[in-house]
């Protein structure tokens, strides 16, 4: 077990991402719920990982899956009680697993208090909590777009005014600018402090400074001095891990969340505009590009930062389906993508699922349940693309393919329900699901078990500096770790075609510390991985 006392214990850990609308079903409604999560603790453990971060729990009308809350000191009555909450909380401690939440703070659902009162008159004392101008019904104030489609502005006869939402109409933006409505969110955050969780996810957290007259939607100038009252006021004490999402800033932002003043780290994500965010670039990004992105953020932060790592997450389509094959080569790239992310300086996020290589699952479009899949398909045919290539884009794309339930087992519905599931479950569960998996040593979840495991006996995977190798290849993608702890190389053919490799001099006599082939030698086969690892001594 991890001493969560030591102020970076984060550095240290392994997380693991749930979705809980996705993970288990206990009550047989087809929702996934906390007791089921308290349910496969054991897997979790087993798996050897150190904390969870849950998806929003918080109740919700649940127009974008809980990222739209309305009301902060809740639990949605679809995933449980606050006595379900608790339970889970103190079943993860006594294993080592701390309770890490997703906080919504750029926006609130419209249908929480606040927004009902904001919305009544302008007089009202929550009127202010949001952001509003005036207008003329019809003429926006201006033409700025949503990221779920559609204006950001939207008409309240009542007022007479245009309320902001920068995603979708159902979750308008709280205004920052407004201390009480900052002092909320601290009083809220302590509260949460308070049932024991151990850290927190900061959802769109670069949303909430903005200049909406000027064209400015995210980033704005108050940003950073909004963070570093938020850490001050909300989790002065060390211990409390943070996370933001915040991506696609460059080098200088990220240092100034990460600088110790106001985050831990952020999730960067540049890397999966290619066929991820930018949804209509369907294809895998080329080789170089993956090694200029994990060089330039290993380099650049290390001793200088840290590093938030995931290669999948509620908003992304699955990896093997992107990066690697979902046949014939599912669990080799599965294996490879592992090693690859699990290799790296930082702090590992894991997506439920990924820790068995699950994969995207294609539906009619109108049995996708995710709210921005009708918006995209729009987008898609006012690019100019065909009825058929948008179909089978956001198909790729979209964000159901992550959400897809849990594969526990060969049961009906994989053993996620007993009722109907929400969203339907890939059908390859036959193959794909933890107790097969769990049973079988040469696994893709074995193989996760083994790389977690290394990463706490090696202190290289800590502190080792990263260098890329084979700079040239566009078919490979190497790198080497290496301090006074030790030295690794890890090698990943991200191809199904063979390709050749060279082990660098110093390599020659390495410990083969983990592979997805049977031996090792020669050239790298399909998708393989290996890693390997020497100290001075
Ligand atoms: C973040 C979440 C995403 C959500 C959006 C709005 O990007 O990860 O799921 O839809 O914020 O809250
Ligand atoms: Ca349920």
């Amino acid at each position: 077990m991890l001493d969560k006392t030591k102020k970076d214990w984060w550095k240290d850990a392994v997380l693991y991402q749930i979705y809980p609308k996705s993970f288990q079903d206990t009550n047989d409604d087809g929702i996934g719920d906390l007791p089921g999560i308290t349910q496969n603790l054991d897997y979790l453990e087993r798996l050897g990982i150190d904390g969870i971060w849950l998806s929003p729990i918080c109740s919700s009308p649940q127009e974008d899956n809980g990222y739209d809350i309305s009301d902060y000191r809740s639990i949605d009555p679809m995933f449980g009680t606050m006595t379900d909450f608790e339970e889970l909380v103190s079943e993860a401690r006594s294993r080592g697993i701390s309770i890490i939440m997703d906080l919504v703070l750029n926006h609130t659902s419209d249908q929480h208090e606040w927004f009902k009162d904001a919305r009544k008159s302008r007089d009202n004392p929550y009127h202010d909590y949001y952001i509003w101008r005036d207008g003329e019904e019809g003429i926006l104030p201006n033409d700025l777009p949503a990221v779920f489609g559609g204006p950001v502005w939207h008409w309240v006869p009542e007022v007479g005014q245009y309320y902001y939402a920068g995603f979708s109409p159902y979750q308008p933006d709280l205004n920052w600018e407004n201390p009480a409505v900052r002092r909320e969110l601290y009083d809220m955050i302590r509260f949460w402090i308070g049932k024991g969780v151990e850290g927190f996810r900061l959802d769109a957290i670069a949303h909430i400074s903005k200049d909406v007259d000027n064209g400015v939607w995210m980033n704005g100038k108050d940003l950073h001095p909004y963070l570093k009252e938020l850490r001050r006021e909300a989790f002065p004490e060390d211990g409390i891990m943070t996370v933001g999402e915040a991506g696609l800033e460059g080098l200088d932002s990220v240092r100034s969340y990460t600088d110790g003043s106001e985050l831990d780290m952020v999730f960067e994500f540049s890397i999966h505009h290619y066929g991820g965010y930018d949804r209509w670039k369907n294809e895998k990004p080329p080789v170089s590009a993956l090694r200029d992105y994990f060089t330039f953020w290993q380099q650049n932060l290390h001793e200088n930062g840290w590093n938030a790592l995931f290669l999948e997450n509620h908003d992304l389509p699955r990896i093997v389906s992107r990066w690697g094959s979902e046949a014939p080569h599912q669990k080799e790239s599965a294996k490879m993508l592992a090693a690859l992310f699990l290799g790296l300086e930082g702090t590992p996020f894991i997506y439920q699922g990924s820790e068995l290589g699950m994969t995207n699952l294609r539906l009619p479009l109108d049995e996708y349940v995710d709210l921005a899949v009708k918006s995209e398909y729009a987008k898609g045919l006012e690019l100019g693309y065909s009825e058929e290539e948008a179909i089978e884009i956001v198909q790729a794309q979209n964000r159901d393919n992550a959400r897809t339930p849990m594969q526990w087992n060969t049961e009906p519905n994989a053993g996620f329900t007993k009722g109907v599931p929400w969203l339907p479950v890939n059908p390859n569960f036959q193959e794909i699901n933890a107790e097969a998996e769990m049973a079988d040593p040469d696994s893709v979840f074995n193989f996760y078990r083994q790389l977690i495991a290394l990463r706490k006996e090696l202190p290289v995977f800590r502190t080792g500096e990263f260098t890329p190798l084979q700079r040239d290849s566009a078919t490979v993608l190497a790198y080497r770790r290496d301090s006074a702890d030790g030295h690794l190389l890890i090698a990943c053919n991200m191809t199904e075609d063979s390709q050749p490799f060279d082990v660098p001099a110093d390599f020659a006599d390495a410990d083969l510390i983990a592979a997805n082939y049977p031996d090792a030698e020669g050239a790298l086969r399909p998708f393989e991985t290996r890693i390997m690892h020497f100290t001075d001594q």
